[in-house]
């Protein structure tokens, strides 16, 4: 189509990708017990790389027991649970499509089974219906760092093209990014610069177990909702400090730290974080959240609101989505 950016291939880091439209991460609940991935993965997402999407991003995958945010979702926390992640990747792969898997620790979000610890930044609740987590020990925190590196060792043994690190929605990640959430006195809190540190650090490790190529993006929630909490502007600050320590893009959503809903949903909400960060931090950003239809497509891509687009629930329901959009 004449002028048309949804379909014009763009790189991701090292990655080529025929076309604009991503695949977000979105959880299946379809993990067993023991969070290893399953055929109903594998037929899944195949499936949807077959649909003619330019890059597919495997849904939160825990990093840790401990972190993972359902009792049904998937993990990468021990060798085993390599060979089913990698028959996934290559399913994918044999479509054509590069593939990266959103790795996660749902911090005080987590559902710890078998009486696994509940962490966070500082012990403070998600809600008072929750658990009231422990907030990190040095110790903890390094574990946390290794346990990302080990995990995307892993991803990348099993054959994924990239790496998603999920500081947003209220897990770990993000729950050290907010003041709401991180009232720590020692390096890991206070201003933007402490705040941001944990998630730099697991860049770091992450980036040294992948070597310059292999992309590695943050998703990140551009805005709390709640008084005092990030916005956009705060999160772009922390983000351009890790401009150049091998960050290659922004996956730009907002929201579940706290369970106040955004003040509205309709059509691209998302897109004027995704131009804020994009604009101060230089970096190629995707955006999500209710993107429907080729002229939204369109308008973000060329307005400058994004570089890539993401497009998660109507592609659960129309798998073809990307080549009828
Ligand atoms: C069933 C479901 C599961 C999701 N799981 C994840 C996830 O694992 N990681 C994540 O960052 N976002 C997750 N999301 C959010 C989506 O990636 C996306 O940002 C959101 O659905 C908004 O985009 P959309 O309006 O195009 O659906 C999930 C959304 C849905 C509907």
């Amino acid at each position: 189509m004449d002028g048309s950016l949804a379909f014009t291939p763009v790189r991701l880091g090292a990655l080529r990708l025929k076309n604009r439209i991503v695949l977000p991460p979105m959880q299946q609940y379809q993990g067993t017990a023991e969070g290893f991935a399953t055929a109903y993965h594998l037929h899944h997402y195949a499936r949807r790389a077959r649909g003619g999407v330019g890059l597919v991003i495997l849904e939160s995958t825990a990093i840790a027991a401990e972190g993972r945010l359902m009792a049904d979702d998937i993990g990468i926390f021990t060798e085993a649970h390599v060979p089913p992640l990698a028959a996934i990747a290559g399913a994918v792969k044999a479509e054509g499509v590069p593939v990266m898997v959103q790795l996660s620790h749902g911090g005080r979000k987590s559902r710890p089974q078998g009486g696994g610890r509940l962490l966070a930044p500082s012990a403070i609740r998600y809600t008072a219906d929750d658990g009231m987590p422990e907030a990190m020990t040095a110790d903890d925190i390094a574990r946390v760092v290794a346990a990302f590196a080990t995990a995307a060792e892993r991803a990348l043994a099993a054959g994924f093209d990239g790496i998603e690190l999920h500081a947003a929605h209220g897990y770990l990640l993000h729950q050290f990014l907010s003041p709401l959430s991180n009232h720590r006195n020692d390096g890991y809190g206070g201003g933007p610069g402490g705040r941001v540190r944990l998630l730099a650090e697991v860049l770091a490790a992450v980036r040294s177990v992948a070597g310059p190529e292999v992309p590695v993006t943050i998703r990140v929630s551009a805005a709390d909702y709640d008084p005092g909490g990030l916005t956009a502007a705060e999160v772009a600050e922390m983000l351009a400090g890790l401009v150049g320590q091998g960050l290659d893009g922004v996956h730009v959503s907002s929201g579940g730290l706290t369970p106040t809903p955004p003040p509205e949903t309709g059509p691209g909400y998302q897109l004027g974080f995704a131009r804020e960060i994009r604009e101060r931090t230089g970096l190629p950003v995707i955006g999500v959240g209710n993107i429907r239809g080729r002229a939204q497509v369109e308008a973000a891509l060329q307005g400058g609101m994004a570089d890539l687009v993401a497009i998660g629930r109507p592609l659960l329901v129309h798998p073809d989505l990307a080549r009828v959009l």
